[in-house]
């Protein structure tokens, strides 16, 4: 089931946004959240450390999974993704480092490193309440369009399009990197709950093709119509076609 709240604008989607996750985590202070990257997320991080810091929020036996991670790069490389959940959020809150997971881009061993993240996922009981952003080609986490669905986390080639759109972090196009470990279709459907966080009027038609045209692999987060509890929460210039 679909459920969609709409904020007037970025700070208020974000406000939104991170409600769902402080409530997630009053009910359940042990739970499993699922964590993304990317600039959308950034606003509902914020919030998140702002009520840490004002003393109602918790995260000491939160546990964190996140999506993906770039092929290749170090968690001290200020483009990881390992490094951006540090700056945004981990560094902020109360959450013990060592239960912060974000796969591990030197294992050079890809089969091994993403059975690694399965098996830590499964391990932890699986995730309560999953946080996306959504690819302007439809990709969540690196789930990039395909012919088929990949469940399990796995070793993807970037899209020449997400090249580009990524390029604007770092200082040129040769420097993103072109592979990384992303959990699968079938690692985010097991997620209990998801929340999709869209922001943005470039973002309009893939969210109308995501909620209203056909469940397919070329358009990855279509899957999410499957799922039985999806919240989508969305700025009204990224609903606007809705
Ligand atoms: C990246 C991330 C995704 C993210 C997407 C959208 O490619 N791997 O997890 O959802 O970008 O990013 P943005 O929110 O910046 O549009």
């Amino acid at each position: 089931m679909l459920r969609v709240l709409e904020g007037k604008d970025y700070n208020d989607m974000s406000r939104i946004a991170a409600n769902m996750i402080f409530a997630q985590i009053t009910l359940q202070p042990g739970c499993v959240l699922g964590l993304a990257t990317g600039s959308t997320p950034i606003g509902t991080y914020n919030h998140l450390v702002e009520c840490y810091k004002k003393g109602d929020l918790d995260f000491s036996q939160v546990t964190s999974v996140n999506l993906d991670e770039y092929r290749g790069l170090n968690g001290t490389n200020d483009q990881s993704y390992r490094y951006f959940m540090n700056e945004h959020l981990f560094h902020h809150v109360n959450i013990k480092p060592e239960n912060t997971h974000v796969p591990d881009g030197t294992n050079p061993d890809a089969v091994k490193e993403c059975g690694r993240y399965d098996q830590l996922i499964e391990t932890l009981g699986g995730v309560d309440l999953q946080l996306l952003g959504l690819g302007n080609n439809g990709h969540i986490g690196f789930n990039e369009p395909d012919d088929n669905f990949e469940k399990g986390t796995h070793c993807v080639n970037l899209t020449e399009s997400t090249i580009k759109a990524n390029s604007r972090f770092f200082s040129s196009m040769e420097e993103v990197p072109t592979q990384a470990y992303t959990m699968g279709i079938g690692n985010i459907l097991q997620a209990k709950k998801i929340l999709l966080i869209v922001s943005g009027t470039a973002k309009a038609d893939i969210v109308r093709e995501t909620f209203t045209g056909p469940i397919t692999p070329r358009v990855p987060a279509s899957i999410l119509q499957l799922h039985k509890d999806v919240i989508l929460v969305g700025d009204k210039a990224a609903l606007s076609k809705l």
